[in-house]
């Protein structure tokens, strides 16, 4: 049954309501961007993008659903904030980071390098620094024709890799896709609650289940 078949959901007055929907794969085309990705791969592991101490991936760890199970994530402690995943951050384009302060994936990778509590590094001088590392020679080649190695190139491996990086396949998603022995009575039963009495699906909707908004949960941070 497609969800406009479904129980009708509970909405609050004023919400742009957008039903569950199935998720699609994303803007990159992993085969067509290949070498790129591979670049930004290398990148996002090598403590040498930053002053030498952590990575993108000691937050953003691949074995732990691209976060690091911390309260907070390390050094942005006095910031409150823990880290959130990378699967499927291409949905967030255009709006990223808790308060979206971050416009393009370029500028947010930017700052995370910078930021003295994030990676503590320097965008502007990290060509120099990565050109005098053979290995990245070739990177640079393979992924842009040539083997000159700007600030602009590596942001963009970097934003390309980010958006490769996808969810797998949940039961929900066979669900939506139309399976419906993928959910177990239970499931669906909790589903169904989801979208009326618990209303839940008036900020988590749409393909992603969220509806990408900046909700005042009552908790006072700077
Ligand atoms: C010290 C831990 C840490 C490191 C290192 C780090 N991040 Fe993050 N990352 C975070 C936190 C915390 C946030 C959320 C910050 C906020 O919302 O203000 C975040 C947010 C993001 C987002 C935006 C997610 C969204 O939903 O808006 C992306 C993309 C991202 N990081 C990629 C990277 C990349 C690429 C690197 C390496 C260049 C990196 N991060 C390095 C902790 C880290
Ligand atoms: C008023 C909007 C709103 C409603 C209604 C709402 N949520 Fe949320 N929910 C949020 C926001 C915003 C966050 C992110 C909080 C944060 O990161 O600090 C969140 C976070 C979550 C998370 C954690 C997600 C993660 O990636 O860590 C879960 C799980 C969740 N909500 C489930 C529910 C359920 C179940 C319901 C219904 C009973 C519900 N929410 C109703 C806004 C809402």
């Amino acid at each position: 049954m497609p969800t406009s078949k479904w129980p009708s959901a509970e909405w609050y007055e004023g919400i742009r309501a957008q039903e569950l929907a199935p998720l699609s794969q994303g803007p990159i085309n992993t085969q067509q961007q290949q070498k790129v990705i591979a670049l930004g791969k290398v990148l996002f592991f090598d403590p040498r993008v930053g002053r030498g101490e952590k990575t993108c991936a000691t937050c953003h760890h691949p074995d732990i659903y691209w976060v690091d199970r911390r309260q907070t994530a390390a050094g942005i402690a006095t910031h409150h904030r823990n880290t959130p995943s990378m699967e499927n951050v291409w949905y967030v384009k255009g709006q990223l980071f808790h308060d979206g302060r971050a416009k393009t994936y370029a500028e947010q990778i930017a700052e995370a390098i910078e930021s003295p509590i994030e990676m503590g590094g320097n965008t502007y001088t990290l060509p120099v620094k990565l050109a005098a590392i053979k290995g990245y020679h070739h990177l640079f080649d393979e992924a842009y024709g040539d083997a000159n190695i700007t600030r602009t190139r590596i942001l963009d491996a970097l934003a390309i890799y980010s958006q490769s990086i996808v969810s797998g396949e949940t039961h929900f998603d066979r669900f939506i896709q139309g399976d419906y022995t993928a959910l177990s009575d239970q499931q669906i039963e909790g589903l169904h609650l989801f979208r009326t009495k618990g209303k839940c699906i008036n900020c988590h909707h749409g393909p992603y289940l969220t509806d990408l908004q900046y909700h005042n949960l009552g908790y006072a941070v700077d």
